[in-house]
């Protein structure tokens, strides 16, 4: 805590101690970082400075405030959580471990940091952080992943908190040191406070750990998208609202497991999609490829220009046809904002700019 007092980094989250900002700047921070983090949390705060303003915002408005920092569930749980406590608990966050926990968005270690560091509880926050420092100064050789692993740890800084009542700069003083300096690689242990406590450092390991389960590879998935132009616009589909990067925008777009030669079965499937939207299309060629990487995951995909004819009666609700003003605005779906951007600049001439 000595160390934390004279090195804290000053982050804007930190100068807040309303309950509704910390549990903001906790959603953002869950698989992003901090550097990034902090512009989208100003931009956050300033449109939706407390949690009746965030109720309130649509979900377009939402996700545009978003759009960037990815995992995009995260954004919609917490609006969904923060409607939760504006109706259940009068718009103020709990207090208690069971009723942050049950918010929608709020895992373990979520709970952990808003209780802690937002109401002074003593609830560990267990993040990567905080599980690399605790492997390295108890030198644990178990994977990381183990359940086991994670509850020793937690039991030694629920042992810290039973001595000091910091609570909430126990977390971050923990946080903290995993993020500045007992870093993933070349930890700088010259600078640490706790270096003669080490058990890792003092038998030179610290480098070696934490252990890790080997991860499994992502997923190779064959995406074929198709191009389609008719009078000034370009259709596009909106993605269900479950799922990966759910309810955002894509050109029409199906998936195949990759295997050796499926460009055959790929394109019937585009053709059917196309079908459902009311066009019979031919493809001219394939325009442009692209691979996109998500954490599970991998996007190979092949973006086709199609011509079309017009057939009777069929539409899905999911299908919209955008002008360039509204492909600009539109929230995409990963690599499809690119293919946006492609498709802009290459057909700049046939798009209308404002639809009529
Ligand atoms: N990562 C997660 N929570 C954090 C916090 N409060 N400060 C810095 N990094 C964090």
């Amino acid at each position: 805590l000595e160390w934390y007092d004279r090195m804290r980094r000053d982050l804007p989250w930190r100068r807040e101690t309303d309950p509704y900002r910390i549990w903001v700047s906790e959603i953002m921070l869950q698989q992003t970082r901090v550097e990034t983090v902090i512009p989208y949390y100003q931009r956050f705060l300033q449109r939706f400075p407390d949690m009746q303003a965030l109720s309130a915002a649509g979900e377009d408005e939402l996700l545009s405030v978003w759009q960037g920092l990815g995992y995009y569930s995260r954004a919609r749980n917490l609006q969904q959580g923060v409607r939760e406590v504006v109706e259940r608990y009068g718009g103020q966050v709990p207090d208690s471990h069971e009723a942050v926990l049950s918010l929608p968005g709020i895992g373990a270690y979520t709970a952990g940091a808003i209780l802690s560091i937002a109401h002074n509880k003593p609830e560990p926050a267990i993040d990567g952080n905080v599980l690399r420092v605790f492997s390295r100064l108890l030198k644990i050789e178990e994977p990381i992943e183990k359940p086991q692993t994670k509850r020793r740890i937690e039991t030694a800084v629920r042992t810290m908190m039973a001595a000091i009542p910091r609570y909430g700069d126990i977390t971050q003083a923990l946080m903290e040191l995993g993020a500045i300096v007992c870093i993933p690689r070349n930890p700088r242990c010259d600078e640490c406070p706790w270096m003669k406590y080490c058990l890792a450092c003092k038998d030179q390991v610290q480098g070696l750990l934490p252990k890790k389960k080997s991860p499994e590879p992502p997923r190779i998935v064959e995406v074929y998208s198709g191009i389609l132009i008719e009078d000034g616009r370009v259709l596009a589909m909106k993605r269900p609202a479950k799922g990966l990067l759910a309810g955002m925008w894509e050109f029409p777009s199906v998936e195949t497991a990759a295997t050796t030669d499926t460009t055959g079965e790929g394109l019937q499937l585009l053709y059917a999609l196309f079908r459902a939207a009311g066009r019979e299309v031919t493809v001219d060629s394939q325009w442009r490829t692209l691979t996109h990487t998500f954490s599970h995951r991998e996007w190979r995909m092949r973006v086709f220009l199609c011509q079309a004819s017009p057939l009777a009666g069929q539409t899905v609700d999911c299908a919209s046809w955008m002008d360039a003003e509204r492909i600009r605005e539109a929230t995409w779906a990963g690599p499809h904002r690119k293919v946006a951007a492609w498709v802009s600049e290459e057909f700049r001439e046939l798009l209308q700019e404002k639809g009529k």
